[in-house]
């Protein structure tokens, strides 16, 4: 018998009832796969304004109507209600204050376009009231398992704050860092604000670095354990300045206690054969009717449909991460490869000014919709026959591997989750299920594009690669059990 434990899994988004990016889908997908696995596994996010209570019957939890929390000298009352993963048996609680999460946006004012000016006390608020939670509720988890800056303060406040407390001793963390460069910055005039400046100058010095408060350093510095969320990357921050984002150092004095898990695909939601999005369902052994989703997608892209034109799909969040510094140089040499590309994301006003013009230049051949529309992501990966991500970095990324059960084969860039998922079909053609360039350049990426475009015209070679593709197994169970794993030696 494998041993189950209690572990509170905390997270700023979780799918489908906040997301910016990955870290929802995983942080939805790593539960239900921890669950099914025997943990007793709950979840704790932010009731933020958007979060519909309707939709997903938000119910009461008693205990949990005024949870006070202490920042400094002012005590804030919370309070948290709890509903279920939809489809599923792992219960969430969802962390109500008002003043700090009542807001639409999770992290960035919709209305400036800036971060919030107060998200070090709106997450440090987070982070305490989650203790507090636990507490009221008499359910003491073996892990606390973090998930990126947001909650990276948690490991730090039990080592220090509520060290004394016997209600969390023994209480182990994990911190999952699904992205360096993000990483809780503030300026030094916030410590008091917050609640730390109490702290002897020493445990001061484990949130501060470059003269700022650093949440992501705290977390890096006192979990138990941490994790990135694939081996290539969890290498690459500790030998390259550029990776680690100025925390290089820090991540190579814990490199015992530092492993890389691949993210899973949950493919209940990401899933040809069944996808609520998609007007025609397919599988690796009826490849024929993904065609109808490509036609489907070009009509509502208003583009032109013709069989033998390869779509492009991109879908992201529009900033330098993702490459698309290469997109845009290289757009006219794109197009003039024959293809048609369909872009859906959100982001830097640079790329999505450019996006726009470029949709008015070439009405035939590139559109774009600047929102974020979960029903459309998933249309783009079956409707398109290539999907690209020429990623600067990538954590792990998700979305190649959505593209090969969609049997819409990726080009991607050589770096962390993306060189651990997509072999390239020209190096390597028997095992190759995608396309890889290593070189940052654009005229790399076009020499992918090149061979990309050149395979599909060869249907026979381009089918042998999609039912490749599409039966490539990335569920979560072999990664949830490595967690597993590390929960045991933890504890
Ligand atoms: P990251 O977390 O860095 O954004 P990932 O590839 O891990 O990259 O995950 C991105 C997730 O966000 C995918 O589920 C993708 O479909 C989704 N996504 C990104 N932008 C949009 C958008 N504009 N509309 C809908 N979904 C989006
Ligand atoms: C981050 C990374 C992305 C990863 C996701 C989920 O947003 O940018 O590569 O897939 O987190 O872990």
């Amino acid at each position: 018998m494998k041993n189950k434990y209690r572990i509170l899994f905390v997270s700023s988004e979780v799918t489908p009832f906040a997301k910016t990016g990955g870290l929802a889908d995983v942080c939805s997908s790593l539960p239900k796969a921890l669950f099914e696995q025997g943990h007793d596994i709950r979840v704790m996010m932010p009731k933020y304004g958007l979060i519909s209570e309707r939709k997903y019957v938000l119910r009461e939890v008693i205990r949990l109507k005024k949870i006070p929390v202490w920042m400094g000298k002012d005590e804030h009352h919370a309070s948290a209600r709890s509903a279920f993963i939809p489809e599923s048996k792992v219960q969430v609680y969802f962390l109500e204050y008002k003043p700090y999460f009542g807001r639409n946006d999770l992290y960035v004012d919709a209305a400036t376009g800036k971060d919030f000016p107060d998200n070090a006390d709106r997450f440090m608020l987070f982070s305490r009231a989650i203790l507090e939670t636990i507490k009221l509720l008499h359910w003491q988890p073996q892990v606390i398992h973090c998930n990126d800056w947001q909650t990276a303060m948690i490991p730090w406040l039990l080592k220090h704050e509520y060290a004394d407390d016997p209600f969390f001793k023994g209480i182990k963390t994990l911190l999952s860092i699904h992205n360096m460069t993000y990483q809780g910055s503030f300026d030094k005039n916030i410590l008091t604000r917050i609640g730390i400046a109490a702290q002897e100058p020493s445990l001061i010095d484990e949130t501060i670095i470059y003269d700022r408060v650093n949440f992501l350093k705290a977390g890096l510095m006192t979990a138990d354990a941490l994790t990135t969320v694939s081996p290539t990357y969890a290498q690459e921050i500790q030998q390259d300045q550029t990776f680690g984002a100025g925390l290089m150092d820090i991540l190579r004095s814990r490199a015992k206690d530092l492993y890389g898990i691949l993210n899973g695909v949950d493919y209940s939601v990401w899933n040809p054969e069944s996808d609520p999005s998609l007007p025609a369902h397919y599988s690796a052994n009826d490849i024929e009717q993904k065609i109808e989703n490509k036609k489907h997608l070009l009509a509502r892209m208003k583009l032109p449909f013709a069989e033998q034109t390869p779509v492009i799909g991109v879908v992201s969040r529009l900033v330098d991460q993702k490459g698309f510094d290469l997109i845009t140089e290289e757009i006219e040499k794109i197009l003039s490869l024959k293809c048609q590309m369909v872009v859906l994301g959100m982001g830097e006003e640079k790329y999505q000014r450019f996006f726009e013009q470029a949709a008015k230049k070439y009405p035939d051949q590139f559109a774009v919709s600047l929102t974020f529309d979960e029903e459309l992501a998933h249309l783009i990966e079956a409707g398109s026959d290539i999907f690209l991500m020429p990623s600067r970095f990538e954590p792990c990324g998700l979305n190649q591997m959505y593209s090969l059960r969609y049997g819409t084969l990726p080009i991607v860039r050589k770096t962390g989750g993306l060189a651990d998922t997509i072999i390239d079909f020209v190096g390597d053609p028997e095992r190759g299920n995608g396309f890889v360039f290593e070189e940052y350049t654009g005229n790399a990426m076009l020499q992918a594009l090149q061979n990309a475009v050149k395979t599909f015209q060869d249907i026979k070679t381009w089918r042998k690669i999609q039912k490749r593709a599409m039966k490539a197994d990335f569920s979560w169970q072999f990664s949830a059990e490595n967690f597993g794993k590390i929960y045991q030696k933890m504890i």
